[in-house]
């Protein structure tokens, strides 16, 4: 093998895919998936991928720092690429430390165990950091986040991943530890599991459930279809310059009710209903607390450096995205059980 890669959180929405275009189309990469496999993780995201050779799966928590040592030494990992993380700003609200422990103590047992494994000298070795936008807080109705834009966290979630991103760049500084941080906007497609808006609304117009908007809909997300993600994390690994940031975004802002009103519109073709059929599901709910008003990215750096854009467009990402869904029903009856309900009921009844 050239290099055996762990990649962590590959259960999950963004790393499944992640996991499948490296182990794809690298046959010379041997590629291990370490994850806790939490409600968020789910290996049927990889049964096409699961027999491949240079695949294997892993379960393990970050947090547990002797076994992360372990891992280390039985794969002698030249690279990694970190994914594994508590992500639902909602389920931060409500429980804050499971997003202090996994995202900012597990990625220093990540650190820890990579830094005292590899040397300076090591060419190949390469600790990436997958981040997020949110740790630039919110903008007004003007602006771009770029790579120089001060961080502002303002949810548990957000500062967990802010300080993740300090403590990578520490361990850059201060022990030489060679790595590459990416922020990334809003991202949809298959997988994504049905608490993050999407998929909560396709699963809900599909079963002709309220779909709930939080405040007025006014708040802005950046979209990205999650395989043009998995590329620009693909072209990063590389190409990006070591001790670099890259921020990844759609150059595609919505506000939500707008983005609801066009997902209802592609529903109604796609389920036969008469056109705004969907559109009366809709449900105005009290809002976040805290809720960012706007995310948006300058992506320039990520383009003009290393050549990456997005190439789905909203309407197509979205009608793939709601196709996926609509065909494997399975998938979803699978992870819609008891405690996606129990989730779903506190944070929705009675909002
Ligand atoms: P996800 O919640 O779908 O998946 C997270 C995965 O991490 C799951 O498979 C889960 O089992 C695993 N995991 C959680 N805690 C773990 C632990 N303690 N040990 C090992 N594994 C653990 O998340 P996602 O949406 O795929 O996001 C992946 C990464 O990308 C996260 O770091 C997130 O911050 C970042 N990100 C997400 C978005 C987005 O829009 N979803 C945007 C930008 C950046
Ligand atoms: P989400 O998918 O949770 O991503 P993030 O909070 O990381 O941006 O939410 C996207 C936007 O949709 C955000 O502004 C919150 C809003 N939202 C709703 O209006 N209703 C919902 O049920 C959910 C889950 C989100």
């Amino acid at each position: 093998m050239e290099k055996t890669i762990l990649v962590t959180g590959g259960a999950g929405f963004i790393g499944s895919h992640v996991v499948r275009r490296f182990a794809r189309n690298y046959p010379g990469y041997m590629i291990v998936n370490l994850d806790k496999l939490t409600y968020a993780g789910n290996l049927d995201n990889l049964r096409d991928v699961e027999n491949l050779p240079n695949y294997r799966f892993e379960k393990g928590d970050i947090t547990n720092a002797a076994f992360m040592e372990d891992l280390f030494d039985r794969h002698r990992f030249d690279a990694v690429i970190h994914l594994a993380a508590e992500s639902h700003v909602d389920r931060s609200i409500t429980g804050p430390m499971e997003f202090i422990s996994t995202n900012i103590i597990g990625t220093v047992n990540l650190l820890n165990a990579a830094k005292s494994r590899w040397t300076a000298g090591s060419p190949d070795s390469l600790f990436f950091h997958i981040s997020t936008d949110e740790v630039y807080g919110s903008l007004g109705s003007g602006g771009l986040f770029t790579e120089k834009t001060a961080y502002d966290p303002r949810s548990p979630y957000s500062a967990s991943k802010a300080s993740s991103d300090h403590m990578v760049r520490a361990w850059h500084h201060t022990y030489k530890l060679p790595v590459v941080i990416s922020n990334c906007s809003n991202n949809y497609g298959p997988n994504q599991f049905p608490e993050k808006l999407i998929p909560l609304a396709i699963h809900n117009i599909q079963t002709n459930k309220e779909i709930p908007v939080y405040g007025k809909g006014e708040n802005i997300r950046d979209w990205l279809y999650v395989e043009d993600h998995a590329a620009a994390i693909d072209l990063i690994f590389h190409k990006g310059k070591t001790g670099e940031t890259y921020n990844i975004g759609g150059n595609n802002e919505w506000k939500n009710i707008d983005l609801i009103r066009l997902l209802c519109g592609i529903m109604d073709k796609k389920l036969g209903r008469p056109e705004g059929a969907s559109e009366k599901l809709i449900t105005f709910v009290r809002d976040r607390a805290g809720h960012d008003l706007r995310y948006a990215i300058d992506n320039s750096k990520v383009s003009s450096e290393l050549g990456w854009k997005p190439s789905v467009s909203f309407r197509e990402g979205l009608e793939k995205t709601a196709d996926w869904y609509l065909e494997n029903e399975k998938w979803v009856s699978a992870v819609i059980c008891g405690n996606y309900l129990e989730y779903y009921n506190e944070q929705y009844n009675n909002r």
